[in-house]
């Protein structure tokens, strides 16, 4: 629901959810970091942008924004409606954006990229251009690697069919990458923001008290390995989702969220490439604070901002294509 029109721009609008004030009077506004443009539509939290961000990013102020979370279109072989760039290209490409989000990046900032891998055409072998982008933004742009992690999607289609499916020849490939990037080797992380609840072996050797030992690796387990008390077991970078609570096996193919319901309710085009609340949530959780800036430059129905909201953090999202934007308002209510 849609409550005043901002500006002469007829879309420009304050989404009608309950605008609380979230943050600290000394924490402005999310908008207010990119006073050049006005935003699209903005809610409590944050706003959201109409335009290509390798510029709107540029309007932004240095060392601004706490988390980077976001997923650019991938060098696919099989092209997305909103375009692709071929693989080719896609580090030179990619550099100018990566470059402005190491500028806006706070010293202890995070930038968590989730990027697919591609096959060569013609051929059943694998493409190298992400491993070739992570070399050039570690060794060009100066980020440090904090942690690879990977999206577990079980919904991934099984192609190319040429070698997966008709000849057989290669398996399905159920993962993406997920780079978690910092600015310093000492991005603020907390583990414990993110505990999964132990699994019930693992309650039952608490319970039963583990014996000192040494595995065959080598590794001494001792009896601190038997605190049940630190609230939780520490997650894997693996993500998958099994239920909310607990960061395990996530499809986007989710047929039944507000998002998806009202887009097809009004026949409207769903976007093709969303990546399930999970995958922000965990890091959103994981790398800031309640109040502090997370930012999606490439934000297609605006899955981080829409977590971000919820999670009492402000947020700003960037997209080139209005429509996705137009849709990504269903998530705010
Ligand atoms: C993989 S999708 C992101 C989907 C998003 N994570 C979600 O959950 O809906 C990439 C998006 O980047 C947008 N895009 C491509 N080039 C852009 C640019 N220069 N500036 C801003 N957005 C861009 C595309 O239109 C597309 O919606």
């Amino acid at each position: 629901m849609i409550r005043k029109h901002l500006n002469a721009h007829p879309m420009n609008t304050v989404l009608d959810v309950p605008q609380p004030s979230l943050f600290a009077p000394t924490q402005a506004h999310a908008k207010t970091l990119l006073p050049c443009q006005e935003p699209f539509y903005e809610t409590a939290a944050g706003a959201a942008f109409v335009g290509d961000s390798a510029e709107l990013l540029k309007a932004m102020p240095d060392a601004s924004v706490n988390l980077a979370f976001t997923s650019p279109p991938y060098a696919l072989h099989f092209k997305k409606a909103y375009g692709n760039v071929s693989k080719a290209d896609y580090v030179e490409w990619f550099l100018p954006f990566a470059r402005e989000i190491h500028r806006v990046l706070a010293d202890d900032g995070s930038f968590v990229l989730n990027i697919g891998g591609s096959w060569n055409p013609g051929s059943p072998t694998r493409s190298l251009y992400h491993y070739k982008l992570m070399i050039a933004l570690v060794e060009e742009l100066g980020f440090h690697l904090a942690q690879e992690c990977y999206w577990y999607n079980p919904a991934k289609m099984p192609v190319p069919a040429e070698w997966v499916t008709v000849r057989r020849v290669r398996i399905k490939d159920s993962v993406e990458h997920v780079w978690w990037l910092s600015k310093t080797p000492f991005p603020k992380a907390d583990n414990r923001k993110v505990l999964n609840p132990y699994s019930a072996d693992m309650l039952r050797l608490a319970k039963k008290g583990l014996k000192a030992t040494v595995r065959p690796s080598g590794h001494n387990i001792t009896s601190s390995f038997n605190k049940i008390e630190s609230g939780g077991s520490i997650p894997s970078n693996v993500l998958e989702e099994r239920t909310a609570n607990d960061m395990l096996i996530a499809g986007n193919n989710s047929a039944n969220d507000p998002y998806t319901v009202r887009c097809k309710e009004r026949g409207i085009k769903i976007h093709p490439a969303r990546f399930p609340p999970t995958l922000p949530e965990f890091f959103i959780k994981l790398l800031t604070d309640e109040g502090d800036l997370v930012i999606d430059p490439f934000a297609g129905s605006n899955t981080a901002g829409a977590v971000a909201e919820r999670l009492g953090r402000r947020w700003i999202g960037m997209e080139l294509l209005e429509e996705y934007l137009e849709a990504s308002k269903f998530r705010f209510g």
